[in-house]
């Protein structure tokens, strides 16, 4: 199929390239030029594994382009994906001004009757609204908007929309969303399809459900702490229980990210718009605030900073196999670090040069053990490979003081005290893992 995407950002760049991969024929369109050059010459803006190799083969069997044009973009198509930012708006609200001008410059451009598909997460409501904006800007052509929300993990993007759990499409023009599920057919996953508005709650619902697991986890963790559980024993035995599932019960310094703080924050506010008042999500939101400052509040109950004490922050990405720093718990940590006057090296394999764009006077390095080196106290922000698989002798090696306060879990604390490592994580009071399960 002809198919056309406005905004090249993560959503659009992943979907265009994947979408070229299984045979279409794709162009994306960018108001910024330089992004455009750049994806031109087969590199991609954003770090995610395998997307450089299947972009630049695709370029070359002409499947896939991309452009800053939007006739070339719009024209002549069957499809046109809108997959623009819908960044945090006033009060948490989602803001629809990059939809709305895409609606409006497609609705200008295009040669031909046309099924718009929105990927952007979007409040119920907003096809309706892609729809009416198309119709009232006087195209002569037969619109219908089809939503069809993206899951893709950062990192995991390309396995995702190979391999993800659903696809959902939903509309209320029967012919457009066979034909959405056409474009799919490659893939062999699942297919719900539904109506318009319950496909754009269904990305919010999953996301916040998401969210709220892991909120929920992690105020086990606190309870762990208190009365000597722990919390890595607890999600396990509460996990094996089907209806309940291991995923997402991680515990550690809360959630981050482009999409569950913003998308949370957007459903609340969209309840609220309708007279609702989601109670529950505003607790997962705070829980979530409060658990940022998790690992701040141990290192002062140990007196660990002092002004001019050399700390280490390990990891910057909000998760592991991004440089993505939108929403990272490590930026309040690196705010009270200041704020208290201890002497800053930040590590992370890929994500130090977005952190400059928040922090330019920060000292970076890309190595771990230049990071450690001489630290009095190490702050693990990331759950990285490479911070993983550490020894506790790596640390009681390099540090001055091997003080470690991990917001991620990334070791057993029994072998990291054994080793002479003072540490202290999350959720676990000191205690290893201790579960066996027999059949
Ligand atoms: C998420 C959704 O998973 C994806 O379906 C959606 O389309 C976009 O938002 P992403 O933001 O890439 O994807 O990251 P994800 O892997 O879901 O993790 C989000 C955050 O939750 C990270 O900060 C991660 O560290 C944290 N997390 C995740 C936990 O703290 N504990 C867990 O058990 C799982």
């Amino acid at each position: 199929m002809n198919i056309g995407i406005a905004g090249t950002g993560y959503v659009g760049l992943v979907t265009g390239v994947c979408l070229a991969e299984v045979g279409h024929h794709v162009t994306c369109l960018d108001v910024s030029q330089e992004k455009i050059d750049m994806l031109k010459g087969g590199h991609s803006p954003i770090f995610e594994p395998g997307l450089d190799d299947m972009l630049q083969k695709n370029i070359r069997e002409e499947r896939l382009h991309f452009t800053t044009d939007r006739s070339e973009a719009y024209e002549n198509k069957e499809l046109i994906f809108i997959a623009v930012g819908t960044p945090e708006g006033e009060n948490g609200k989602a803001d629809l001004s990059y939809v709305k001008t895409a609606a409006r410059e497609i609705a200008a451009s295009i040669t031909n009757d046309v099924v718009i598909v929105t990927k952007s997460t979007v409040p119920v409501g907003t096809n309706e609204m892609v729809e009416d904006t198309v119709k009232a800007h006087g195209s002569a052509y037969q619109v219908h908007a089809v939503s069809n929300p993206e899951f893709l993990r950062e990192g995991n993007a390309i396995h995702d929309a190979f391999h993800g759990d659903r696809i959902v499409i939903g509309g209320n023009h029967q012919p457009a969303v066979e034909k959405v599920a056409e474009l799919y057919a490659p893939f062999d996953i699942p297919i719900v399809r539904t109506d318009t508005k319950s496909a754009e709650l269904i990305k919010y619902a999953s996301n916040a459900f998401l969210a709220t697991k892991i909120s929920f986890i992690n105020e086990i963790a606190n309870i762990c702490e208190i009365t000597g559980a722990n919390v890595e024993a607890v999600a396990q035995g509460m996990g094996l229980d089907k209806r309940i599932g291991t995923q997402f019960l991680k515990a550690g310094i809360g959630f981050g990210g482009s999409c569950f703080p913003k998308d949370t924050k957007a459903l609340t506010s969209m309840s609220a718009e309708a007279g609702y008042e989601f109670r529950m999500l505003n607790a997962v939101l705070e829980v979530n605030e409060l658990q940022h400052n998790k690992l701040m509040e141990k290192a002062n109950e140990y007196s660990a900073i002092e002004k001019g004490t050399k700390a280490a922050v390990l990891g910057l990405a909000f998760k592991p196999n991004t440089d993505d720093t939108r929403d990272t718990p490590a930026i309040r940590i690196i705010e009270e670090l200041q704020r208290q006057g201890a002497d800053i090296v930040a590590y992370d394999p890929i994500a130090t040069d977005k952190m400059k764009e928040v922090f330019p006077d920060l000292t970076y390095t890309n190595s771990l053990e230049e990071a450690v080196n001489g630290a009095e106290t190490a702050f693990i922000i990331t759950d990285w490979a490479q911070i993983k698989e550490q020894t506790p002798a790596f640390f009681t090696k390099h540090m001055k003081r091997p003080l470690i306060f991990d917001g991620r879990n990334c070791f057993d604390p029994g072998e990291m005290v054994s080793g002479g490592v003072h540490y202290h994580s999350i959720g676990r009071s000191g205690n290893s893992f201790r579960m066996t399960m027999s059949t």
